[in-house]
């Protein structure tokens, strides 16, 4: 497969966005999409057979056991959107449940166009299923697909994985009335999200033993140093899983282990971290089952439906654009 192109736009975009939030008053952040490289995607793979990490397996779980219901539910004939597809791995039981019924048409939307190569050639084998990938940021992808279907095709946007954690509660209410606005009516989202379980669980599950989480972490700043000229030395820092109590999510952090100085020529920059001062780059969300149909209900959709696993605390929600 042949490397994608990092265009001149893509790196711009990159060192213009580091820039802004290495560089923002208080706490240093990075956005938490350039965890995924081509590296930080084949990590997060990894991260998701880790016995600590029953998040993937339970989603999968989840959507294994209900396909059937959970299609049983949408509205007819429907095209599936995918927002940050990955692999794509849990995604064949709802493609496999859905063309028994219908010719399928599968549009996984993704950042990475690793994930989204890996994708296409994993779900492209299941029978009458079509697949088309868009390598855009989600709501553009999403876009794009509304608005090349029919009058009377459906939509069925898959947001698994409890990606929507990665917004602060408020970014993801507007996140959620955005996608509504894309959609119509009678459509239908099915959103996984992590519930809240006991906080050692939690920090575990983000802080593995073999440090599997630490190099998913650490990774992008190899890919600073790759990709944007940067001369971060990997072994001065290291990577730490806090739980916060009062916003209710796990939060990554790279601990900078002394004083030292970093320059990054593609982002015109050179910061100074103190001992001890972190790089915050993810937040996890965990919710409460109940949240979710409020959350439904202040963005334009309801919940119809909600499948919760009896092993590792996680919700499948079947939620209708109203
Ligand atoms: C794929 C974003 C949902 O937040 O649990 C796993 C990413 N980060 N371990 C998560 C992740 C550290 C994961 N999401």
């Amino acid at each position: 497969m042949a490397t994608p192109a990092l265009t001149l736009q893509h790196v711009s975009e990159f060192a213009a966005d580091v820039r802004d939030s290495l560089t923002k008053s208080g706490q240093r952040e990075l956005p938490s999409k350039y965890l995924y490289d081509e590296v930080g995607s084949a990590l997060f793979e990894a991260i998701c057979v880790l016995p600590e990490y029953g998040l993937t397996r339970a989603d999968t779980r989840l959507l294994q056991e209900n396909a059937a219901e959970i299609v049983s539910r949408v509205p007819s004939p429907v095209r599936v959107a995918e927002l940050g597809s990955g692999s794509g791995k849990k995604t064949r039981w709802i493609l496999e449940a859905l063309s028994r019924r219908q010719i399928t048409y599968y549009y996984p939307i993704e950042i990475s166009p690793h994930a989204l190569a890996a994708c296409e050639k994993e779900l492209a084998q299941i029978d009458m299923v079509s697949v088309v990938g868009h390598e855009k940021p989600y709501l553009e992808g999403l876009r794009t697909v509304a608005d090349g279907r029919s009058e009377r095709d459906h939509l069925l946007v898959l947001f698994l994985g409890s990606t929507i954690g990665n917004f602060d509660r408020d970014a993801g209410d507007r996140f959620l009335r955005e996608m509504r606005e894309i959609l119509r009516p009678g459509d239908a989202l099915l959103l996984g999200t992590d519930l809240e379980k006991a906080v050692d669980l939690q920090l575990l599950a983000y802080n593995d033993p073999a440090g599997v989480t630490a190099a998913f972490n650490s990774n992008v700043l190899a890919r600073l140093n790759r990709e944007l000229g940067a001369d971060f030395d990997l072994s001065c820092f290291c990577h730490e899983a806090r739980w916060n109590y009062s916003d209710r999510r796990i939060e990554m952090h790279l601990r900078s282990t002394l004083r030292q100085s970093v320059r990054i020529p593609a982002a015109s920059l050179r910061i100074v971290l103190d001992e001890d001062e972190t790089i915050w780059t993810e937040s996890s969300h965990k919710y409460k089952a109940e949240e979710i149909p409020e959350m439904a209900e202040r963005t334009g959709f309801r919940c119809e439906a909600q499948w919760i696993d009896s092993e590792w605390p996680f919700a499948q929600n079947l939620l209708t654009a109203e």
